[in-house]
């Protein structure tokens, strides 16, 4: 396997391996550059329904999708799709990490381009770990101590859901009250695998600090979320058609960009199931 770190810190492209035929070994081999690089490209890899679920298999068990419906007949794949006169802004298009208000937010999410604009809609992804350790030693303490509230209510509550225009999309959201419950989850976690800190909030999902009053809360997150995705942190992906991503979503947040009006953008996602953070 070939691995090319992209320019940016973080992010590498992978070659020479067939997805499909992976030896153990290699499985292996390939978790660990994952877990080294956080967000991993494949060019040139065709795949069927069957083929990104065997190889998300490969990983870990399906994580749980709330409030997107699936592909017919594969209950454990998104497709994320853009119609050329949509109208609407593209689905995941703010910083977040996926389901971040789930008690056990999935490990990892696998992004395979089915259609994509000749321009725009490229992927951004913030790195948790570098923001982190960007901060200065006191203020990482005081981070440690804090836990922040996770919600699904902006997007997917049923006054989110029109508030964003969800009846216009051409994908089926599935707004429910659920998604007005509050998950705490520590402001930094620990990454189960690398041991590594992360700075762990995002502007989706983040909706608050516990124990903090508003104002201080609201200022603090603020703060910290437009420090999490400065420029520095930050690899924008280009996107090719049969193209698969594979990202840490324990440590990277992601943002969908638009600049594709008039053009169709077709995505399958996956993702694999993942730990309480802690
Ligand atoms: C997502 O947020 O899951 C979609 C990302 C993308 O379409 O680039």
């Amino acid at each position: 396997m070939k691995v090319v770190p992209t320019n940016t810190g973080f992010g590498a492209h992978v070659t020479n391996l067939e997805l499909g035929n992976l030896t153990e070994a290699e499985v292996t081999e390939l978790r660990n550059v994952w877990l080294a690089h956080q967000v991993l490209a494949f060019p040139d890899q065709p795949m069927t329904h069957a083929m990104l679920e065997a190889f998300t298999l490969r990983l870990g068990e399906f994580g749980h999708d709330p409030y997107v419906a699936p592909i017919d007949g594969h209950q454990n794949i998104l497709e994320v799709r853009r119609e050329p006169d949509e109208k609407v802004a593209p689905f995941g298009s703010a910083w977040h990490s996926d389901w971040s208000f789930q008690e056990k937010p999935p490990a990892a999410t696998l992004l395979h381009a089915k259609e994509i604009p000749p321009v725009g809609g490229d992927t951004w992804y913030a790195d948790g770990y570098a923001a982190f350790e960007a901060l200065e030693p006191q203020t990482r303490d005081y981070l440690c101590s804090l836990t922040a509230l996770h919600s699904a209510r902006r997007p997917y509550s049923h006054q989110g859901f029109i508030a964003g225009r969800g009846p216009e999309r051409s994908m089926q959201i599935l707004p429910s009250d659920s998604a007005l419950e509050v998950m705490e989850h520590p402001l930094v976690r620990t990454h189960p695998e690398t041991q590594r800190k992360v700075l762990w909030i995002n502007q989706v999902y983040t909706i608050g600090i516990k124990g903090l009053d508003a104002d201080k809360s609201n200022e603090l997150l603020k703060r910290l979320l437009a420090h999490s995705v400065e420029e520095r942190f930050v690899y924008k992906h280009r996107w090719f058609t049969n193209m698969l991503t594979l990202w840490d979503n324990r440590s990277v947040q992601h943002f969908a960009q638009g600049g594709y009006d008039g053009h169709r953008r077709v995505l399958h996602r996956t993702i694999v199931a993942g730990d309480r953070p802690f």
